[in-house]
């Protein structure tokens, strides 16, 4: 048929010990947005990177554009029309945006030199048609990840492409930056171009989708019309039973004259955090909501000594504490689950046991030895607990699906009996099945006493576990919701207008 553009079928692929996919369809029609869902170790990333040559496939067969597509790198997948924007976008960050734009096809002049005025001159019309208004001859490390990502797509698109791949584009995206991206989505589909698009987020699925395809553990479930779902449905196809308990649970503020835990004064760097002052308490989970860049990961980042502020003070249990680096908040008793697993998160040749364990094996050396009994029984209770996806504890982490890395990086710091934990984004990345299971774990730290700093672009996500929030904007704490007081509305409320209600008010 003609309005196929890809067309893949009974896809195999095999890992030691894993069978990634197992007899793979995919249709993708012409100027459709098609979604790939699965739970997390379910195939999408693996179907990806064999469509794009990165892998090569063990049996089925791929049309693209009526003809066998057999893709060897990722540079023959862009040749024949498929270009992917990957979750490491493969942009060379120092280089001005202007020459990412045109990397290994730099338009010559007639003496062939490299013609920089036409490039500066296109690279400005091309964003400007996406509604990206930038100097393009700034390095690339100068914007955000989401004018990075809108580059990177300028450039899939303007090399012709046919097919574009998004594998999980949203996760480092802002409410706002996620309507940008839909809006180039839907210019793009409008000019034909068709796109497959990866998300755990299901609001997203259906807001920008036409059909979608589910995967679940390598096999193919079906591919449906979104129209001909709703989210129950969709979930039980992806997760093979019937509901997942997503629902706010707490009731009232049940912590006016609980023990402090930790707390900040006056905290200030840079542009980023303008003197803020809150405090945790035992057993609270706290939330820190805003748009990115408001402060909140600097915030956390302050607290737990790897970004050290230029003003202010911070207190452990009600004494002043030095907090100058990372090991001195360690030393304390917290813990912090990073938001960016690829830099500060995983070591991507050990183990998932290594990775696991790697913060506690000061505490499970006796004499020299390592509890090698202990340290088993631990990973193999969170492998359990988190539904961690993997062949074995001794499975190198980077061959895990990145949901599941995620995983692992969140009992590393469960695990370490924290009096304080931060979990910078907890369930980025993770499935809705893994999520209900996250969230739980997340009540029953909180519940044992420990003290829960959560941050998260997720309003939804911050209703259900949270028994205060703190509203940030511009390095501020704008607004404190707590108890009865929280509702999705309310923090959607405070975050577009916290500024208005005047500086900070705590309370
Ligand atoms: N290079 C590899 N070596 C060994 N196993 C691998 C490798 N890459 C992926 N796997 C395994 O293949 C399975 C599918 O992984 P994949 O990354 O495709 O999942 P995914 O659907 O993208 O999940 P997520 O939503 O978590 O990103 C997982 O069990 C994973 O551990
Ligand atoms: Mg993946």
């Amino acid at each position: 048929m003609a309005d196929i553009l890809l067309d893949i079928k009974g896809l195999e692929k095999a890992f030691p010990g894993v069978k990634a996919l197992k007899g793979v369809n995919l249709q993708v029609r012409r100027g459709e947005i098609h979604a790939l869902m699965g739970e997390n170790g379910a195939g999408k990333s693996t179907l990806i990177k064999v469509l794009t040559g990165i892998y090569a496939k063990d049996g089925g067969t791929i049309l693209f554009d009526g003809k066998p597509l057999d893709a060897r790198s990722p540079i023959e997948a862009n040749a024949a029309g498929i270009s992917t924007i990957y979750q490491e976008l493969n942009l060379v960050l120092f280089q001005t945006v202007y020459e990412n734009l045109f990397i290994g096809r730099e338009p010559l002049t007639k003496w062939g030199r490299v013609d920089r005025p036409t490039m500066v001159r296109e690279a400005q019309r091309i964003l400007q048609e996406f509604g990206i208004d930038i100097d393009v001859t700034r390095p690339l490390s100068n914007y955000s990840t989401a004018v990075q990502q809108m580059v990177a797509i300028a450039r899939a698109v303007s090399t012709k492409a046919q097919l574009v791949i998004m594998d999980e584009p949203t996760s480092s995206l802002d409410v706002q930056e996620v309507q940008l991206l839909f809006g180039i989505m839907r210019k793009l589909k409008q000019s034909g171009i068709s796109m497959i698009f990866i998300s755990h987020k299901l609001d997203e699925i259906f807001e920008i989708c036409d059909r979608l395809t589910v995967l679940k553990d390598g096999s193919f479930v079906g591919d449906y019309d979104i129209d001909a779902l709703d989210q129950l449905k969709l979930i039980s196809l992806m997760v093979g039973r019937d509901s997942v308990e997503l629902e706010r649970t707490k009731k009232g503020y049940a912590f006016d004259g609980a023990t402090q835990v930790a707390a900040v004064k006056g905290i200030r760097r840079g542009m980023q955090l303008a003197g803020v002052d809150l405090e945790i308490l035992q057993g609270e989970v706290l939330g820190l909501a805003g748009l990115l860049g408001s402060g909140r990961t600097e915030l956390a980042q302050a607290l737990f000594g790897s970004q050290v502020p230029d003003e202010g003070e911070i207190f452990w249990w009600g004494q002043p504490a030095k907090v100058h680096s990372p090991a001195d908040a360690i030393g304390l008793g917290m813990g912090f689950c990073t938001e960016d697993r690829k830099v500060e998160g995983i070591i991507p040749h050990l183990s998932v046991k290594e990775n696991m364990t790697i913060a506690l094996l000061p505490k499970l050396n006796f004499l020299g030895f390592v509890r090698r009994k202990q340290q088993d029984e631990l990973v193999k209770k969170y492998i359990d607990r988190l539904k961690i996806k993997t062949p074995s504890p001794e499975q190198a982490i980077n061959n895990l699906s990145g949901g599941n890395q995620q995983k692992v990086l969140l009992a590393r710091w469960m695990c370490m009996n924290p009096k304080l934990i931060i979990l910078d984004e907890p369930t980025r990345g993770i499935d809705v099945g893994a999520k209900a299971e996250i969230e739980q774990l997340i009540q029953e730290l909180a519940q044992s006493g420990i003290a829960v700093l959560m941050i998260s672009s997720e309003i939804a996500e911050l209703e259900r576990n949270c028994d205060r929030i703190a509203v940030m904007r511009e390095g501020r704490v704008v607004q404190q919701l707590k108890g009865d007081d929280i509702s999705q509305n309310n923090i959607m409320h405070a975050i577009a207008s916290g500024s208005e209600k005047g500086g900070q008010c705590n309370e």
